[in-house]
């Protein structure tokens, strides 16, 4: 569970979150939506401890993150995964070092260092979930835009984090490039068990994936609600991005398992 209570942060002047709150239920899919600048990913930084509030707190399954000392802020959110605005892969590494990266760096948690023949294992077994299996040695810049993508969806998920950050997954992905982060996402979302923020302005995405969809505005959630009564809320973006797109993705969702 996920807990955001009264979240100011300023920049200087400008005021990005002013009281916002929010809760986020285990094992849902919570997408934000809002326009350019707003404070998504502030927000999401704050959620895994990469930003202090000037006030207010998030908690994460009981425990306020936002008042630890770094040492154990760290602990904190390791079972967190985030995929960065823009995939962040490291350009010297190839696949197989940057989906390592964590397991290399963290050690196990029984703290040890993870033998080479567990690190390829869980690497192959990451790059298997995002359909990238046997690309360990290609580099990045051997790797098309949305293979980038799920190279770092890899490196995020390799720790089967209990909670997973989206910030713009879809954003400057083709269509097809896009549908298939959108199921991955679903799929990581079932594969792990986790919850998951997916922070976007693509309205196709957000109603492919979400559970519950939210509008920020103003440094507040303006809205909240599930697909179809976020949707019938009366309020200008909200029909706006609805027009963006021209069917409701929902319709492409085959539901064999539910
Ligand atoms: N570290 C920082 N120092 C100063 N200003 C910052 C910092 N991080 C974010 N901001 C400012 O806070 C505002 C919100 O930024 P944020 O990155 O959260 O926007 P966003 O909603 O994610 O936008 P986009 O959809 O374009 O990614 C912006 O005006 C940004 O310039
Ligand atoms: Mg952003």
């Amino acid at each position: 569970m996920i807990s955001i209570r009264n979240l100011w942060k300023k920049f200087d002047t400008l005021q990005v979150m002013a009281g916002l709150s929010l809760d986020v239920k285990p094992g849902e899919t919570l997408v934000i939506l809002g326009p350019s600048g707003i404070g998504k990913s502030v927000l999401l930084k704050h959620i895994i401890g990469l930003c202090t509030p000037d006030e207010g707190t998030v908690e994460i399954d009981g425990k306020i993150i936002t008042s630890l000392k770094e040492s154990d802020l760290y602990k904190a959110v390791l079972n967190m995964g985030m995929l960065f605005q823009g995939g962040a892969l490291f350009d010297s590494m190839n696949v197989e070092q940057n989906t390592a990266f964590h397991l290399t760096q963290h050690g196990h948690p029984d703290k040890r260092r993870y033998t080479k023949k567990e690190i390829s294992e869980k690497v192959a077994e990451a790059l298997e979930m995002v359909g990238l299996a046997g690309t360990e040695k290609k580099m990045p810049s051997e790797l098309s835009g949305g293979m980038r993508k799920r190279a770092a969806l890899a490196r995020a998920i390799i720790y089967r984090p209990s909670i997973m950050l989206y910030d713009e997954p879809t954003t400057g992905l083709d269509p097809i490039m896009a549908m298939q982060i959108n199921e991955l996402i679903v799929k990581t979302q079932k594969e792990l068990k986790a919850t998951s923020i997916v922070v976007t302005h693509d309205m196709f995405s957000a109603l492919y994936v979400g559970d519950r969809l939210a509008l920020i505005r103003e440094g507040k959630i303006a809205h909240i609600a599930e697909p179809d009564a976020f949707l019938k809320i009366d309020d200008p973006l909200i029909t706006f991005l609805y027009n963006t797109i021209s069917k409701d993705p929902r319709s492409f969702k085959e539901k064999p398992n539910g």
